[in-house]
């Protein structure tokens, strides 16, 4: 179920986002990544809450190995093609790896990112000293930010591969703490990638903003997934916690079969 229902079918803002709890409403905030315009308008007439232009494009629509390789140039592509289609939803964009490795740096891609593509915020990963006075610079220049942390792919060859995060005590206390750091920062909404459940939930509890997970169980308040994973468009099988709702890559593989018959 998602917090909007058909017939209240408006865009969410920020002050709604930051304050919903799956506790209090007893819904799933509801967020799908998307990156083309054709799927957008689809998504636009949904009761999706929440889009986002993840940089998981770099994967899935470009083919690359990581998603290290996506360009700030690149996001805003795809991101002002999804906006385009999905004037009534919530968009949000992902900063892709670089692009704010400083003070500098984040500010101008930021901008050049959420002015140019015409989305209603952005992300980012990971949550040390730097990222956290970025967040806070950009919330006071008007641009609201979301967080993501746990298993973070622009960090895949420091964090050692794809795993999941906060199973022994060290781990648990840095994701509480950055969790927590980043509300305080002024993030919207948290995303947590591939972190232990039980931890999840905590974090959860812990915070007034909403977490939204993948791949970290379902106590959060809301979850993403990868609409690629979520429709079976790829060759590849989808990770194991998301189960496809269809296999369309067979499907449009058979039908073009039968067309050149
Ligand atoms: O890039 C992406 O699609 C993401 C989601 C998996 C959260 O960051």
């Amino acid at each position: 179920m998602t917090y909007l229902n058909a017939k209240n079918n408006q865009k969410l803002n920020t002050r709604q986002i930051r304050s919903f709890k799956k506790k209090t409403t007893n819904k799933n905030l509801q967020m799908l990544t998307c990156y083309d315009f054709q799927t957008s308008q689809l998504l636009n007439e949904t009761n999706l809450d929440l889009i986002l232009v993840g940089d998981s494009l770099g994967n899935v629509i470009l083919g690359y190995d990581y998603t290290i390789e996506v360009s700030i140039d690149t996001m805003v592509l795809f991101s002002k093609a999804v906006k385009k289609g999905a004037p009534e939803k919530f968009v949000i964009a992902d900063l892709p790896f670089g692009s704010y490795a400083s003070m500098e740096l984040g500010l101008a891609n930021s901008i050049k990112l959420f002015q140019q593509s015409g989305v209603e915020a952005l992300k980012l990963e990971g949550a040390y000293t730097q990222e956290l006075q970025l967040i806070e610079r950009l919330t006071q220049i008007g641009i609201p930010v979301m967080g993501h942390i746990g298993l973070t792919p622009q960090s895949v060859h420091e964090q050692g591969g794809y795993y999941t995060h906060g199973k022994d005590e060290y781990s648990q206390k840095k994701l509480m703490n950055e969790s927590l750091a980043l509300q305080a920062a002024g993030c919207f909404a948290i995303v947590l990638e591939f972190v232990e459940q039980g931890l999840a939930q905590k974090i959860t509890e812990a915070l007034t903003i909403p977490t939204i997970g993948i791949g970290s169980g379902t106590m959060t308040d809301g979850q993403v997934l990868v609409i690629n994973d979520l429709l079976h468009l790829g060759k590849n099988d989808p990770p194991k916690f998301c189960k496809p709702l269809a296999n369309i890559y067979q499907t449009k593989k058979q039908l073009i079969e039968d067309y050149l018959k």
